[in-house]
């Protein structure tokens, strides 16, 4: 049987000690990793490559051998993630509940990780112009993207992103040393091309093995669409984070009949301004403060700004549950939606997860709840800090860029009249680009009485551009 696209409870076993089936097993194997699920790494390198269009021939010819022996099919990361689900679940097992932080990995869990994948531009220089996926929007890149998204113009992106790039390789490993290796390695098997950039990526860490954060200080990576049925919560009513393949999936044109997928990829360096942003959270938290007749904000003020600002606290709790952050429990809540919120009382509406995710909100305008969930997004990024910048290499993959990532920042984050005409919601404080209105933020938690204020913008775009990320069986045969 055919592996089923639209369903939603996930592919694979619901067991994870379970099998794939053949079906399952062929297309995992022609599709790279990274897409279905993150590849989790800690560290990473990202390659940017410019091909001279003089000598396609000697740069198809690296690219198909770099996949044969180097690139991380899904099916591999499957394999190699039965590794590290054992040694995490040993862990779990621990006694002492903080004991799954201090957990060694075995220093090499399951090998270095690498992606590769080609731009429209890429695909012309190399030839392979009508194996090009026909995304209406892919063809015209980031810099098309522009005016749509109400970025910087692309005179203002850092140099390197005003090159044109044709080909992306991603190396990660939990070990810096390793990943720096691999990328010296494949820069020096490079033909027919040059790396004209290369940006570092480090996750940022609560603990050893605790979860990930990024530079504002918050707990990221917890909601994202779920493709394995092992992943999937059973208990999930309020919001279910299963998705079918289609929403990350995208039929390859230079691929297998029956297998050739892949997925296009998004790729922003965002710069996060974090005096900014704790400048945001503490105008914020005075507001908070006055409104509970005190001169000076508490600690619980900058909390609670922090929360209204992301939509969760540092720690990763919803704020739409709770005023205060939950601090003991160790699994992220994500089984909940903003129906006992309709008027944006304890999460704001303008809250970056509630902008980006609205789990219904909607429907109040006359949409489905099945057809806002098709602009979901699978984000696999990663951390950067650079010359004293900090920010997110922020990647995302979908079946759709049009309809997913670029809605998803144009109709929502950066829409003020989204998901509230009146008075206006306003940007995303996170990720909104764009012009500025005042917003109206909760005076306490949960009243609805509620308090203009309009924030600065923290975290800038400084290039980027779309890729698309090919089946194994179309690069192996490049
Ligand atoms: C969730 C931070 C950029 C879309 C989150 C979370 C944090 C965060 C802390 C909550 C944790 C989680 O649910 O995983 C940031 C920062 C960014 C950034 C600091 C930039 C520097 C973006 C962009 C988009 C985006 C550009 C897309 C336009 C999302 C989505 C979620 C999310 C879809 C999950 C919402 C949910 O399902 O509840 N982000 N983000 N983020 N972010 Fe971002």
């Amino acid at each position: 049987m055919d592996v089923d696209f639209d369903k939603e409870s996930g592919i694979g076993p619901s067991d994870p000690k379970g099998k794939l089936t053949a079906e399952e097993k062929a297309l995992l194997g022609d599709i790279q990793g990274n897409i279905l699920k993150s590849h989790g790494r800690d560290h990473s390198r990202h390659l940017f490559i410019t091909f001279d269009t003089t000598k396609a021939k000697e740069a198809k010819a690296w690219l198909a051998q770099l996949s044969k022996t180097k690139v991380t099919s899904a099916l591999k990361q499957w394999d190699d993630s039965r590794v590290r689900a054992e040694i995490f679940e040993k862990s779990k097992k621990e006694e002492d509940p903080e004991a799954y932080l201090s957990v060694e990995l075995p220093k090499k869990p399951s090998g270095i990780f690498i992606n590769v994948m080609l731009s429209a531009k890429g695909y012309d220089a190399l030839g392979l112009s009508g194996k090009k996926p026909t995304d209406g929007i892919f063809g015209g890149g980031a810099a098309g993207a522009v005016s749509r998204l109400s970025d910087p113009p692309r005179k203002d992106w850092e140099a390197p992103f005003k090159a044109e790039l044709h080909a992306l390789v991603i190396i990660a490993d939990d070990d810096p040393g390793k990943v720096a290796a691999e990328a010296k390695a494949i820069t020096d098997s490079l033909k027919g091309g040059k790396v004209v950039n290369t940006e570092i990526g480090r996750a940022l860490r609560r603990g050893k093995n605790g979860p990930v954060h990024e530079h504002f200080g918050f707990v990221d990576g917890v909601s994202d669409p779920l493709f394995f049925a092992k992943d999937i919560p059973k208990s999930s009513k309020q919001w279910n984070p299963g998705a079918p393949l289609k929403l990350a999936l995208a039929k390859d044109p230079g691929g297998h009949a029956k297998t050739g997928y892949g997925s296009f990829l998004v790729y922003r360096k965002l710069e996060q301004n974090v005096d900014q942003f704790n400048q945001d959270r503490h105008e914020l938290a005075k507001v908070l403060a006055k409104e509970d007749n005190r001169t000076e904000p508490n600690h619980a003020d900058r909390e609670l700004a922090g929360a209204y600002l992301v939509g969760r606290f540092p720690d990763g709790f919803p704020v739409s549950e709770k005023a205060t952050p939950d601090g003991a429990d160790r699994e992220i809540p994500n089984n909940f939606n903003f129906s006992t919120d309709t008027d944006g009382l304890k999460c704001p509406f303008q809250a970056h997860i509630r902008k980006t995710n609205p789990r219904g909100d909607t429907t109040k305008l006359g949409g489905t709840l099945k057809q806002e969930r098709t602009h979901r997004i699978s984000r696999r990024a990663i951390s950067y800090e650079q010359k004293g910048k900090v920010g997110l290499l922020f990647l995302c993959v979908q079946s759709n860029i049009e309809h997913q990532f670029e809605f998803m920042q144009s109709a929502w984050a950066n829409a003020p009249e989204f998901v509230q005409p009146k008075p206006p919601t306003g940007l995303d404080p996170v990720v909104g680009q764009g012009k500025v209105v005042k917003q109206q933020w909760p005076a306490k938690y949960g009243s609805d009485k509620k308090v203009p204020l309009s924030l600065k913008q923290s975290v800038h775009m400084k290039g980027g551009e779309y890729f698309f990320m090919p089946s194994m069986g179309f690069l192996k045969g490049v």
